[in-house]
């Protein structure tokens, strides 16, 4: 990221999980930076490098939040109302969209110094191993600097905690730990599902869409001797890779990159798909959205050729991610007409 400061060019290596690209424009401001002015400068899409208190940028951006709030209320009510839900569902994207664009815009420096990635800010937490843990090697050299968003920031922070403590998932008995931007089991129904529903056979299972492994985890808890998990994001596969050693089941469960079906049939088919339509606003997303609602059609299209005789196949839909209890929702595990008779 380049930007001048005083007739001085500067430039710093950016940083975004999201792969938000670099902003072009830069500003310095501090604790005088008002709600109004950021919400100016990111209205020109200007970012805004924060040089002050930390706590003061952590305030700053729940201003802008409340702001943009009341002004996406204002606006919903000015309109007419939208005609059909897929109207009201693409103008809630891109309010949260736009929202997110300008909450994204107030930066903070970050430097390595004596090996340790801090926030030369007063009052700074420590950071170094949350940092880590979202991106890695960062490639800085000593005193070198980087830059990243406030907004990504608190969410790698509150990832690293996460990931720390572990989500606790009762039917397993254990705790997962999710790797950064793979999909977190915080619900428990479709896991218990999974958990409880007859199982027509023991061999091999495929968990499509893996995520942190947990339905594989379940699956070998239960007897299953060979469960393969399957991901499109390699994160999600290094986090079930991760999750099965530390469950002492790697020798059961695998994970693999894969688009949909790994090679071969199973007697058992689970899967959470993606549940929303429409492409993600950022990569970090890709878990909950299915762009042309690619995965919900392929899924079932696939399964007369992954399914071995007398299969059964399990999909959660949306009611049961969004509603309570599973039994009231439409999380099934079904038994599918024969192979080819699809
Ligand atoms: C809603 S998450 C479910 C994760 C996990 N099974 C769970 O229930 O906690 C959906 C997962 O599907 C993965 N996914 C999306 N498209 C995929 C595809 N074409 N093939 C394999 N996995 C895919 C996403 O990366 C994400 O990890």
């Amino acid at each position: 990221m380049t930007w001048e400061e005083r007739g001085v060019q500067s430039s710093t290596k950016w940083l975004s999980a999201s792969e938000r690209p670099a902003p072009k424009h830069v500003v310095l401001v501090d604790d005088r930076l008002t709600a109004d002015r950021a919400i100016g400068f990111a209205s020109q899409g200007t970012a805004m490098l924060w040089q002050g208190d930390i706590h003061g940028a952590k305030q700053i951006l729940s201003a802008i939040g409340r702001r943009l709030t009341r002004q996406g209320a204002k606006t919903g009510k000015r309109g007419a109302a939208p005609a059909t839900a897929a109207e009201q569902f693409y103008r809630i994207r891109q309010m949260h969209a736009q929202r997110s664009r300008v909450l994204s815009l107030i930066l903070i420096p970050l430097e390595l110094q004596g090996g340790v990635v801090s926030i030369p800010l007063p009052r700074a937490p420590e950071v170094d191993a949350a940092i880590r843990f979202a991106y890695g090697d960062l490639g800085l050299g000593e005193q070198d600097r980087a830059v990243v968003s406030l907004q990504e920031l608190v969410g790698v922070l509150s990832a690293h905690q996460w990931y720390v403590n572990g989500v606790d998932v009762p039917s397993l008995g254990v705790r997962i730990h999710p790797h950064y931007g793979t999909f977190m089991p915080t619900r428990h129904e479709y896991v218990d599902l999974v958990a409880s529903a007859p199982l027509p056979a023991h061999d091999l299972a495929f968990d499509i869409g893996t995520g942190t492994g947990v339905f594989s985890a379940v699956l070998a808890k239960r007897g299953i001797r060979r469960v393969i998990g399957t991901d499109l994001q390699k994160r999600a596969v290094d986090c079930a890779t991760e999750n099965f050693e530390l469950l002492g089941i790697a020798d059961v469960a695998e994970a693999r990159i894969c688009d949909i079906f790994p090679e071969g049939k199973a007697s058992l088919i689970v899967c959470n798909p993606p549940w929303l339509p429409g492409s993600a606003a950022t990569s970090l997303d890709a878990a909950i959205y299915d762009p042309g609602s690619q995965m919900l059609l392929s899924y079932p299209a696939g399964l007369p050729s992954h399914l071995s005789e007398g299969a059964r196949v399990g999909l959660s839909s949306p009611t049961s991610q969004n509603s309570s209890g599973c039994g009231r929702g439409r999380c099934c595990l079904t038994r599918l007409p024969a192979p080819g008779s699809m």
